[in-house]
């Protein structure tokens, strides 16, 4: 079976951005691939949250797997603190890593532009990713396309290294299924993304759903006029959750100009809270059964160690560390 290998950051709420770019497409693969699901906690240390708000972030982003329906029995859902390996393999890798490759990285290059304090650990995250990624020589990355670079180094990385030592590491392509531009956007209209708080998070009440929808930017179109359903952000985002047959149905209301902004957020708002109620009402359930959870991690670090060890090893043995 192919492998494939993903993660998200404990860094806050969980929107229907990181639900369309990594977690849905881990869903589909599941039957067919060999999937190793990860919570990236270490790099959530770097976001200098409080450690209560860290722990819930991380429980909260493997309740988000469970509750979207991936099944534990079926793939490999673990901690990426609890595999030691992450932290070790990013050591062997980072003499394979040029400064100039961490100096171009985007989030590296926008903190400093913004003169925003820049820690180590920012500096070094496309090694450490690097690392979660080569272990466990999946083929493929399921992301949204703000990944793209990571992944980029992520092959450069690995290039340095089977060039020096020998074939060793699968160069990883991104898998990238994020709809429009591979990148699902906010209610401003830029990526939906937690630092920009546009989000429309996966386990909002139906409230929330609806008074964050109400904020979507628009245009100042009257109802009769036409509109363009592959620009508008309403769209964008309900394209990927209603029925196809009603999907279809808005995009002629839009282009014919029968509808106006303020109906087609009402019928968005309408459809989020049909295909969020069921995940957040699972996410209750398994609020109940935090011990479940914790057992699940525990499991899930275990398998993932039997891969990732190896990997480990092979690389002492192929850079001398081991006989
Ligand atoms: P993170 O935590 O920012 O986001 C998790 C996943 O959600 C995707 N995503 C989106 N997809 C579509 N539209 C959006 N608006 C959107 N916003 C976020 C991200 O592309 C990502 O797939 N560096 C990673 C975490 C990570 C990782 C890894 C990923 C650490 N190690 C190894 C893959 C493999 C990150 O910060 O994702």
């Amino acid at each position: 079976m192919a492998r494939v290998v993903t993660g998200i950051q404990p860094t806050g709420n969980i929107h229907i951005g990181n639900y369309i770019g990594a977690i849905r497409p881990a869903v589909n693969l599941q039957d067919s691939h060999e999937c190793f699901l990860m919570i990236a906690d270490l790099h959530g240390l770097n976001g200098g949250l409080e450690p209560e708000v860290l722990h819930q972030n991380i429980l909260d982003i493997a309740k988000a797997y469970l509750a979207c329906g991936l099944d534990p029995e079926n793939v490999t859902l673990f901690r990426q603190s609890e595999v030691v390996e992450h932290a070790e393999l990013s050591v062997m890798l980072a003499p394979s890593t040029s400064h100039g490759l961490l100096e171009r990285a985007h989030a590296y290059k926008d903190a400093m532009a913004k003169g925003k304090p820049v820690n180590a650990g920012l500096f070094y995250y496309p090694v450490l990713m690097a690392a979660d990624i080569l272990l466990y020589k999946a083929e493929s990355v399921p992301v949204g396309s703000d990944q793209q670079q990571h992944l980029e180094m992520t092959r450069e990385i690995a290039e340095r290294f089977n060039h020096t030592y020998g074939e060793t590491f699968v160069l990883p392509q991104a898998l990238l299924m994020g709809g429009d531009e591979h990148l699902l956007k906010g209610l401003d209209g830029r990526k939906m993304s937690k630092s920009y708080d546009n989000v429309i998070g996966i386990f909002d009440s139906p409230d929330e759903i609806r008074k964050q929808v109400a904020k979507i930017v628009t245009d100042s179109k009257l109802p009769e006029e036409p509109k363009d359903p592959d620009t508008d952000t309403i769209f964008s985002i309900y394209r990927h959750v209603a029925l196809p047959a009603e999907v279809e149905d808005l995009a002629i209301r839009y282009r014919g100009g029968g509808i106006g902004y303020k109906e087609a957020k009402d019928l968005l708002a309408e459809a989020l809270i049909t295909f969020l109620v069921p995940i957040r009402e699972k996410k209750q359930e398994l609020d109940a059964n935090e011990d479940a959870i914790h057992s699940i991690l525990t499991r899930g670090a275990e398998k993932a160690r039997v891969v990732a060890s190896q990997t480990v090893k092979e690389v002492k043995q192929k850079t001398g560390l081991l006989p």
